[in-house]
């Protein structure tokens, strides 16, 4: 059913932790926290219009093309042939260019709302390629290792990025993760430049050998062949050094039991895979420590994987069409 002009919906998609360190642009799970929000309402415009964006400390662009939240409402609208209007606001909660996905959940969110108003005209996996773009918006590349798993949930391999092939892996019991958010901004645009065109044979063969026991340890929950997966040596190299106390910031938590650590997505923020709550917790109260030590300003999250992926949190409909 699509829903009525004046109808609003507010949804929230979540952050997500993308390629957890050997498996760039293919691996990335969901958060249960933190995530963005995502208002739309309805109107007789026939356009698509940015109402509101809270949160960001105006940073995001506000023009509809090229907000992500507004620019793949009017992509859909397009591919559907609707000609619907609807006032797009966003309200950011989590930090930008933080490398936790956070432009992935605001179109992710804006997707869902729409879909949803317009009586779920697509179905998810139809909706992945148009969050894709929004990634392309953001940073340059329409990779799916945080939209796949912003809207779908869980912890998803991306087979191919051009086709969206996408699997979902089974999530271990009792993995929880902590996240560390050093405060300084990495555009992942940037971070994607920095990268070399070529890697040696040698390297190539370490690293798929870790992704290939990464997806073995996620299937058999065996926390030992995780830990010795958990490993990058492509990418981390060259963007590690933008990471204010990367180096110590490992040392702690593997000090504290973390499975493993690595770079969250582009950077700057971190996360450890932890085998327990109190793990995880201790492993944020030492690098909190750490970094407050070294005058950087952060925030620590301490989360399980978010099976559920992206979710309507209230339809509003006019109040005449309610009585
Ligand atoms: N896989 C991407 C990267 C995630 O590392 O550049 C950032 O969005």
């Amino acid at each position: 059913m699509k829903y009525p002009s004046g109808t609003s919906i507010r949804t929230f998609a979540p952050a997500s932790v993308s390629n957890l360190n050997c498996g760039f642009d293919i691996l990335g799970f969901a958060l249960e926290k933190p995530g963005d929000v995502v208002d739309l309402q309805l109107n007789d415009s026939k356009e698509v219009s940015l109402k509101e964006i809270t949160g960001d400390n105006g940073l995001l662009p506000t023009s509809v093309e090229k907000n992500t939240a507004s620019a793949v409402v009017k992509l859909y609208l397009e591919q559907t042939g609707i000609n619907q209007g609807v006032a797009v606001s966003v309200h950011k909660q989590m930090p930008l260019n933080s490398g936790l996905g956070s432009s992935a959940a605001s179109s992710v969110a804006a997707l869902l709302g729409i879909n949803t108003l317009m009586g779920n005209q697509l179905s998810l996996s139809e909706l992945l390629p148009l969050a894709m773009e929004g990634e392309r918006l953001a940073c340059g590349n329409a990779h799916a290792d945080n939209v796949a798993p912003a809207l779908f949930g869980g912890l998803v391999l991306i087979r191919n990025n051009q086709t969206a092939d996408i699997v979902s892996i089974p999530i271990p019991d009792s993995l929880w993760v902590a996240i560390i958010h050093p405060d300084v901004s990495i555009p992942t645009r940037e971070a994607r430049k920095i990268l070399p065109e070529m890697i040696p044979l040698r390297d190539a063969v370490v690293q798929w050998g870790n992704v290939a026991g990464l997806i073995a340890g996620f299937y058999r929950n065996d926390p030992g062949l995780i830990s010795r997966s958990l490993h990058d040596v492509v990418v981390e190299q060259h963007r590690s050094a933008r990471i204010p106390f990367f180096g110590e910031m490992r040392q702690a938590a593997i000090h504290e039991q973390a499975l493993g650590f690595g770079i969250s997505g582009s950077g700057p923020t971190v996360f450890a895979f932890c085998t327990s709550h109190a793990i995880a917790t201790a492993v944020t109260t030492r690098i909190s420590a750490l970094l407050s030590q070294g005058d950087v300003s952060h925030q620590t999250f301490v989360s399980m994987i978010n099976p559920r992926g992206a979710e309507v949190l209230e339809i509003l409909q006019p109040e005449h069409l309610t009585h």
